[in-house]
């Protein structure tokens, strides 16, 4: 299926989106738009073309995580003061999608912009806030890493993204 990707704005459906999970849906119909017009998210929608219809959703802000909270296998040679990261605060698809490959291509779109924002402002890795158990192996399939001290949060270096797209790293 053809994805297009915008920029929240008030003109899309959001009170018929329905992941299954309901805290999902209620960041979508309340929070995503007035967090965004105060720029401490910004929230990115797919549809279908001509359809106001959200069929997923990720939103991302700026965000560190403290030094003593990155995996050993990550730790060597970094400063040793919080990292910058980009945060994917909520990535979901609505229950009529799941399972058509629109979760992965959220995810893709959301790390292909850490990587370009990467070249402009310094961030170490994108970070992950896993709901549930499921949310988490989710996460894990695409090589995202638990923090030492907290197993729900999950990074995957910048560094690790490039390299897998065999892009040049900056
Ligand atoms: C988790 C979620 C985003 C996945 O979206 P989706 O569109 O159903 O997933 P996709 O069809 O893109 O699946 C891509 C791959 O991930 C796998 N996958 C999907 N959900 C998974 C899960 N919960 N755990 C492990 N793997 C999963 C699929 O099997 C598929 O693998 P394959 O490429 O080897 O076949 C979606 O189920 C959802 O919105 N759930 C409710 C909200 C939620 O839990 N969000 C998580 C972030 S907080």
């Amino acid at each position: 299926m053809q994805w297009i990707f915008s920029p929240l704005n008030k003109s899309f459906d959001r009170l018929s989106f329905d992941c299954g999970k309901p805290k999902l849906n209620d960041y979508l119909k309340k929070y995503a738009w007035q967090n965004q017009q105060k720029r401490y998210s910004m929230t990115f929608v797919a549809t279908v073309e001509n359809s106001k219809e959200i069929a997923g959703y990720y939103c991302t802000s700026a965000s560190n995580i403290e030094f003593t909270s990155i995996p050993d296998s990550l730790i060597k040679k970094l400063p040793k003061y919080p990292a910058p990261v980009m945060l994917i605060g909520q990535l979901a698809v609505d229950r009529k999608m799941q399972g058509k490959g629109l979760g992965k291509v959220l995810l893709m779109h959301a790390l292909s912009r850490a990587v370009r924002i990467s070249s402009e402002i310094g961030i170490f890795a994108v970070r992950v806030d896993a709901k549930d158990e499921s949310a988490r192996d989710f996460y894990q399939k695409y090589g995202f890493i638990s923090l030492k001290d907290a197993e729900s949060s999950l990074i995957l270096p910048i560094k690790t993204i490039i390299a897998s797209r065999k892009m040049n790293y900056p």
